[in-house]
């Protein structure tokens, strides 16, 4: 592997501009240096922004699995691939070779095959942070099946629809979930979600937590027992460039998840290459991100990025604050930890703790710590700094989203000067643009618009799974020609972008996408709820809470107030799962609405945050007076 590091400042711009200038001959070098492939590719790239259509690497045939495991086998067989750290500190902590890995993937891969799956069928795994995730994932990938990792904190209904929108032939799942005190049942969810999946033919299942579980005659097989039977031999799978490699479903601001639909050659490329980059990663690292798998971060931040790099992976099963609020540190300190990568979320959530859970451990260790999945406010990006990196380490906020497949804007450790709550410049191939809501592109610096980019990089989503349409309408319409990323940013005065936050109507809490729609939607169903919206409001901790607007039916009315809200959470936890559950709930007799029936959000945002000073020209609405209503009802 040639070394594609970027070493300073000078040394980035310059790399920048090559990238820009001619981006097929700079893609072409890295993917031609760095990984091993069966056959070269015809072209880097071809793409049509306008109809959403991007190839990469065209005719390359390649198998990630070759790229992350069999080539280090002759350099570092020996050298641990992933580190995993249970739940419970007590229970101990494994170290999985990669040449441990390579078997363990072979022989799972043989399990699946031998359940009849084969290249191009869709694999939905529902497990938790477990080696077997890991594990699973990349024998499918090995295969040539498409996974779709379904996030364990899921509801049965949200995996079902997961299941039926890609026909998933197999689930693989496990006994039970540990998280923190708890253990959760994941067998009965996915047995719930399996009554209305037709197109399951079978259901694997990893022992975890012993807990019983019913199994089904002919359908439901333990997958300890199918794979001590197993070959360790296994011939991989010959991939095109553009053949999938997995779908991963992210909410949209209306409608049903979006199956994301990433593919083989250019996903490894982008993945390996920001990994090594944004983290600065250097061979006797111990890098860590404390993301779910279940999660974009988790595909290309905990699996595929650090392994494409012969990187030592940490898998954590476990919370932030179980046993105690020092967990992280405990982590760190255990492992020896080099790279930190985590949330927003749990930063606030552990800068409220006393620092002396920090200060006690060793964290001398670390070189770089990053964040991910929302803004960081500035209190947080410090607390950061200061009591976990002190001083010392670099901190890499990376913008970035499931449809980016890699980091998009970040600062490069030791290389981009950092500056609080900025996710500074754009990684090598990658163009940011800003535009105005009349569609044009805003020049200069000290500006602010509509987050869109101009060129394709290889490890952009290539579709929607099987709505084409929908991922041309999403992404391409907009602002024609051009990527719109849904966020909104800033530029500022030497250039650097800081993100601002959805333009749209997805809100971010804890980390997570949460569209309205889908949440609106569940209220609605509650028999005594006539109509229904969900706007954001800040919160300490999660980034953003829910704050629903609720008109009941008639028949709702005279029902006890707090029984209905817990009825309404309840929905909400059973169709999309408890993260999507509101914090607070008002009961009002109108929304206030434009002449055409547009629910104005902005202004029930205002009300949500307790901003009454400027609601604008609301004598506009159809029904002005249900502003004052709602208004002194705020809870
Ligand atoms: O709004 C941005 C926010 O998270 C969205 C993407 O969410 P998701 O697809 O779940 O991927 C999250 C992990 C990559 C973006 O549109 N976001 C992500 N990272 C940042 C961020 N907002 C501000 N700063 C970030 N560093």
């Amino acid at each position: 592997m040639r070394n594609y590091l970027i070493e300073d400042l000078p040394h980035y711009f310059e790399e920048y501009k090559k990238s820009i200038k001619n981006p097929k001959k700079f893609w072409d070098k890295i993917a031609d240096q760095n990984f091993v492939w069966y056959q070269r590719w015809s072209k880097v790239v071809k793409y049509d922004m306008n109809e959403a259509k991007i190839t990469w690497f065209k005719n390359a045939k390649l198998n990630i699995t070759k790229n992350c495991i069999d080539r280090h086998l002759a350099v570092r067989g020996e050298k641990t691939a992933i580190i995993w750290e249970p739940n419970d500190p007590k229970e101990q902590a494994q170290h999985i070779s990669y040449n441990e890995l390579y078997t363990r993937v072979n022989k799972t891969a043989n399990v699946l095959r031998e359940m009849g799956i084969e290249k191009g069928d869709r694999v939905c795994i529902y497990l938790p942070m477990i080696p077997e995730l890991a594990i699973t994932m990349l024998a499918c990938a090995k295969l040539g099946a498409v996974h779709s990792v379904i996030f364990a904190g899921f509801s049965a209904s949200a995996v079902a629809s997961r299941v039926n929108d890609c026909n998933a032939k197999m689930i693989i799942t496990s006994d039970g979930s540990y998280r923190g005190n708890k253990v959760l049942d994941l067998k009965s969810i996915v047995d719930e979600a399996s009554e209305k999946t037709p197109s399951v033919e079978s259901i694997l299942v990893v022992k975890r937590t012993h807990n019983e579980i019913k199994m089904k005659e002919g359908r439901d097989h333990w997958m300890a027992d199918l794979y001590e039977k197993a070959s360790a031999d296994f011939v991989t799978v010959i991939m095109d460039a553009e053949d999938p490699l997995f779908i991963l479903y992210t909410s949209g601001s209306t409608g049903k998840p979006k199956g994301m639909l990433h593919t083989s050659a250019g996903y490894m490329v982008y993945t390996a290459y920001t990994f090594k980059n944004v983290f600065n990663y250097k061979e006797n690292d111990i890098y860590w991100c404390t993301a779910d798998i279940g999660w974009i971060t988790g595909h290309s931040y905990i699996l595929y990025g650090p392994l494409l790099n012969g990187a030592t992976t940490v898998i954590f099963e476990g919370v932030p604050t179980y046993p105690e609020p020092d967990r992280f540190w405990e982590v760190i300190e255990k492992h020896k930890i080099t790279q930190f990568y985590t949330a927003p979320t749990a930063i606030r959530s552990l800068a409220k703790e006393s620092s002396e859970w920090v200060d006690k451990h060793d964290l001398s260790t670390l070189k770089v710590i990053g964040s991910v999945g929302e803004p960081i406010n500035e209190e947080a990006w410090h607390w950061f700094n200061d009591h976990v990196g002190k001083k010392k380490c670099p901190v890499v906020d990376t913008w970035w989203q499931t449809e980016t497949g890699g980091i998009m804007i970040s600062p490069l450790p030791f290389v981009t000067p950092t500056k609080p709550t900025y996710a500074t410049l754009p990684l090598p191939g990658i163009q940011p643009v800003l535009m105005d809501d009349k569609r044009n592109e805003i020049t200069g610096n000290q500006v602010t618009g509509n987050l869109c980019i101009r060129f394709p990089w290889p490890g952009i989503a290539r579709t929607i799974w099987g709505d084409h349409q929908r991922y041309k309408e999403t992404y391409f319409s907009a602002f024609p020609g051009k990527y719109f990323t849904g966020d909104g940013a800033l530029r500022d005065e030497v250039g650097y972008y800081r993100i601002t936050g959805r333009v749209d109507d997805v809100i971010i809490v804890s980390g997570h996408n949460l569209g309205t729609a889908p949440i609106e939607d569940s209220i609605n169903e509650h028999p005594a709820v006539a109509e229904s919206a969900i706007v954001g409001y800040p919160h300490d901790i999660k980034g953003n809470a829910l704050y629903g607007f609720v008109i009941l039916k008639e028949t709702g009315e005279g029902r006890d107030k707090e029984n209905l809200k817990k009825e309404i959470n309840q929905l909400i936890s059973d169709q999309i799962g408890p993260i999507a559950k509101l914090d607070k709930i008002q009961f009002v007799s109108g929304l206030p609405k434009t002449r055409s029936g547009k629910i104005m959000r902005r202004i029930l945002r205002k009300i949500a945050e307790g901003d009454f000073s400027n609601f604008g020209d609301i004598s506009t609405l159809l029904n002005p007076e249900i502003v004052e209503e709602i208004k002194n009802e705020r809870i």
